[in-house]
């Protein structure tokens, strides 16, 4: 049975998060991952998360930020993740999120980009802790949902916050603290520092056991996750790039994380399905040239995790319509169902 796992009153399935991945893990691809059910009862993604909103667009209703909130019944539970510096702007966005089907809302300290840090938001704010815990203690008073964040081990090597500010963070009432194991400095650079991902578990745990620590950075598959929970000690596990080419890498690490054991693989029958689905949900929600452009992109996530397929790669990319990529993953579809 799947472990229930809780974040503040938020009962969800598993302790694995989907990463919010900025132009990647929009409703298209988090209703793919939400299809792939647990195996033998284990679980598969308990919580998937928007990309990173700008507040002031939520506010606006701008199209781009209307479709990067957009959720359905099927995509839930969802947390929305804000950010930005201005307190009074992100608790207005939070109550809208919350309206818009927000069951987190998230606030992203993690942020390296430029366009971001720039205007001091993003990771730039885990050098302003004073002003980062009193967007925390604004947001839980202004929504009733559980409020998190998403933070880096420090801006640098030389102002590491992994022991002072996640417990100020905790005390301010974040339910869960996900922790990318890197500095912004570093971006997506070197290895993940897992005894970094571990202090902060041990600085939030000292006065609030029961705020979820999630480990996060270069999980790719059962036994990473594993590995991120044994060293560190944490709660849960996010997974962002490892799982765009397999989807199905939550209901296999529910599994092994329950069992110690892999399932049987995930049929590729039903990995094609996968990439059908994705197809057909660009082309519901963003219309035909967006989906052929995104497919022809996402196709080489997937190809990697789909059994060899020469060409598959060159055929998607010169097929000029959907229609004609959706005949062919049908028929290689049924051509492996033939198979088994
Ligand atoms: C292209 C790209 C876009 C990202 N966008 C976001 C974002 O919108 N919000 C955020 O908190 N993190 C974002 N991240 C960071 C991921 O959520 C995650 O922390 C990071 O990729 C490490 O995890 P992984 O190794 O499992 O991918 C992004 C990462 C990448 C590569």
């Amino acid at each position: 049975m799947a472990g229930v796992y809780q974040i503040g009153s938020l009962q969800l399935d598993s302790n694995l998060l989907l990463a919010p991945i900025a132009g990647y893990c929009d409703l298209a691809f988090r209703l793919v991952v939400r299809r792939v059910t647990g195996y033998g009862g284990h679980g598969s993604v308990g919580l998937t998360c928007t990309d990173l909103l700008c507040p002031h667009a939520i506010l606006r209703e701008t199209d781009k930020t209307l479709w990067l909130a957009a959720t359905s019944d099927d995509d839930q539970p969802l947390c929305m993740q804000l950010y930005g510096r201005q307190t009074d702007v992100l608790v207005e966005a939070a109550r809208w999120a919350q309206q818009h089907g927000a069951k987190v809302i998230d606030l992203n300290m993690g942020c390296p980009v430029d366009k971001v840090t720039k205007k001091n938001g993003g990771s730039k704010l885990l050098t302003e802790p004073d002003l980062a815990v009193t967007i925390i203690r604004e947001l839980v008073r202004a929504v009733r949902v559980p409020v998190t964040a998403k933070i880096r081990l420090g801006w640098c090597d030389g102002t590491i916050i992994t022991q002072t500010l996640p417990p100020q963070l905790a005390d301010a009432g974040v339910a869960a603290i996900t922790v990318h194991g890197r500095t912004a400095e570093q971006k997506f650079r070197g290895q993940v520092n897992l005894p970094g991902v571990a202090q902060v578990v041990e600085a939030v745990k000292r006065h609030h056991p029961q705020v979820k620590v999630h480990g996060n950075g270069d999980v790719k598959s059962p036994q990473d996750a594993k590995r991120m929970i044994d060293a560190t000690g944490c709660d849960g596990v996010m997974i962002g790039r490892g799982a765009l080419g397999q989807p199905w890498l939550f209901r296999d690490t529910a599994y092994y994380l329950a069992t110690g054991q892999l399932p049987p693989p995930y049929p590729q029958a039903e990995r094609i399905n996968c990439v059908l689905a994705h197809l057909d949900n660009l082309a519901h929600f963003r219309g035909q040239r967006i989906a052929l452009n995104a497919i022809r992109q996402r196709i080489s996530w997937y190809s990697p995790h789909l059994q060899p397929w020469p060409g598959l790669k060159r055929d998607v990319h010169a097929m000029p319509s959907v229609g004609e990529v959706r005949d062919y993953l049908l028929r290689q579809r049924d051509e492996q169902l033939q198979t088994v």
